[in-house]
């Protein structure tokens, strides 16, 4: 228990499946090489320091705080309440994954705290019991009902490969992500997902009436006559959007199987349009983005990515990429006067301690 660990922590993109992950549906997320550093060291009290923000705060009870602290004391609770023994620590966190970007930096940090907690006390680490844990921390402490996709992500990616989970089951596969020629990008829209979490929860909320005016227990019951039986449009529009992102999940693992991209592509456009028109949470700036985006074909797809309202563009294209980058990037912010950002994105490991 002596000396300071360092741990990394990934962000994650998915590459599709969303909103599902609360649906008993499946997703394939992947972590990627931008990280949340935590480096840990016991001490007499409880101490957590933002390099980004040079803020810390000290704590000796296990209150919530209503900051970005929660997530790091949300994870001492819960591990506690799991038995872990927790004893008082110095921890010293850092980011160059951007916030609010719709990219998990709060899964990152809540899975990267609760494994240099543990790391720290000695014990060994189950990738899956942290995630649930840590699924926990945001849901019952932090107080944000969001699926599993995030911190499962976040705690089980493998480079070079995407995670298939079955959320229903919580069954998960590696599938390997070769493109060869053509890239994965993620463009930061600059528009920050505040409504997000009120919203979230609204879209959790009709997927289970929904379910009720269906008369059914699970999403994975349910069939398109269904749907097509639903009469509040509102709740067919979701239900809508929840069966066919399924299937667009098993056609997604089917066209990567084949190395087909134009049909991912297409899949990534289609889950866009959904969840711009089905599931209501895009915003016109990313709808803009994404329409530029039709226009080149070198681009094969790309969907707004996370929870939506904002956040970030998940792009398949080849390497022509950077060059159309600039020009959509001009006219967004001659129409929007933001800056997007575009960063280019490998395939990360999930969380690890630097040894
Ligand atoms: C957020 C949540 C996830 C998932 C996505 C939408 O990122 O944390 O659990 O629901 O939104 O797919």
């Amino acid at each position: 228990m002596n000396g300071k660990i360092v741990v990394y922590s990934p962000g994650r993109a998915n590459l599709i499946g969303e909103h599902t992950d609360y649906n008993d549906g499946f997703i394939l997320p992947f972590a990627i090489k931008r990280y949340v550093k935590i480096e840990i060291e016991p001490s007499k009290k409880f101490r957590v320091f933002s390099e980004q923000i040079k803020k810390g705060i000290e704590f000796n009870t296990l209150e919530k705080t209503n900051s970005w602290a929660d997530y790091v004391i949300g994870m001492i609770v819960k591990l506690k309440e799991h038995g872990y023994d927790v004893k008082p620590f110095n921890m010293k966190i850092d980011s160059n994954l951007p916030m609010g970007a719709g990219l998990s930096s709060s899964a990152a940090l809540e899975v990267g705290a609760g494994y240099a907690i543990l790391s720290m006390m000695n014990y060994d680490i189950n990738r899956e019991e942290l995630a649930k844990i840590a699924h926990e921390c945001e849901v019952e402490f932090v107080g944000v009902r969001c699926g599993i996709m995030d911190q499962y992500a976040v705690a089980l990616s493998k480079e070079n490969h995407a995670l298939f989970i079955d959320t229903m089951t919580r069954e998960y596969k590696y599938i390997p992500f070769h493109l060869d020629s053509a890239r994965i990008y993620l463009v930061d829209s600059g528009i920050k997902h505040e409504l997000g979490s009120s919203e979230y929860n609204k879209r959790r909320k009709q997927c289970e009436l929904a379910l009720e005016a269906m008369g059914k227990k699970s999403f994975r019951e349910v069939t398109m006559d269904d749907v097509e039986k639903l009469i509040e449009p509102v709740l067919k529009k979701r239900a809508l959007h929840v069966i066919m992102e399924n299937e667009r999940v098993l056609k997604t693992l089917s066209a990567l199987e084949t190395e087909n991209l134009q049909l991912v592509g297409r899949y990534l456009y289609e889950s866009h349009y959904s969840l711009k028109d089905n599931y209501e949470v895009s915003c016109e700036e990313i709808d803009f983005m994404i329409e530029q985006f039709e226009e080149y074909a070198d681009i094969y797809g790309a969907r707004i990515v996370g929870a939506g309202f904002g956040g970030s563009v998940i792009v398949l294209a080849n390497e022509n990429f950077e060059r159309i980058f600039e020009k959509v990037s001009q006219k967004y912010t001659t129409k929007f006067g933001i800056i997007p950002k575009l960063l280019t994105v490998e395939t990360s490991e999930g969380v690890f301690r630097l040894e």
